[in-house]
């Protein structure tokens, strides 16, 4: 018998990670961009297809866990139709509330996702002249996901001595 006590998950997130909108690969995105570290799994990729600012398709492949799937999910149905800026400004709490909560060990994951998007959105101006909405420093999204970066791959390394 398993010893391993299952994660309070709302019915919205197991909904999502049974059948997740919007999985895979776009092939022609505008933008996309990566979040997590590939060497341990917790990886999450966003493609947007924007036009005029505005994103009129979003999709994702994720490594991580449920959490993170439904999360991916959710905030891709969200940004659809969204201009940069509207999309810019969904914050991972707000994926949580649209999931009916994530347990509290569970929040990275929803972090990681929005990370992901505000990776996508930079990089589509990355060549072009920057929004006055588009803060200069990193968000707390971007931070987060650039610390589990760093702490994944470290325990990556870790793992291979
Ligand atoms: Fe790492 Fe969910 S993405 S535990």
């Amino acid at each position: 018998m398993s010893s391993r006590i299952p994660l309070p998950y709302s019915p919205k997130v197991i909904e999502l990670f049974r059948n997740p909108k919007n999985l895979g690969k776009m092939e022609d995105p505008t933008v996309y961009a990566t979040a997590g570290s590939p060497a341990c799994g917790d990886m999450i990729t966003i493609y947007l297809k924007i036009v005029d600012e505005r994103i009129v398709d979003a999709s994702f492949i994720s490594y991580g866990c449920a959490a993170n799937i439904a999360a991916a999910s959710m905030l891709t149905e969200m940004v659809k139709n969204l201009t940069l800026k509207d999309a810019w400004n969904i914050s991972w709490k707000r994926i949580s509330d649209e999931l009916g909560g994530l347990p509290s060990i569970k929040f990275h994951c929803g972090v990681l996702a929005v990370g992901a998007l505000r990776r996508a959105i930079r990089e589509y101006f990355k060549d072009k002249s920057k929004p006055d909405w588009l803060p200069k420093n990193l968000s707390f999204e971007e931070k987060q996901a650039l610390e589990e970066e760093k702490i994944l791959e470290m325990f990556s390394r870790v793992r291979k001595i």
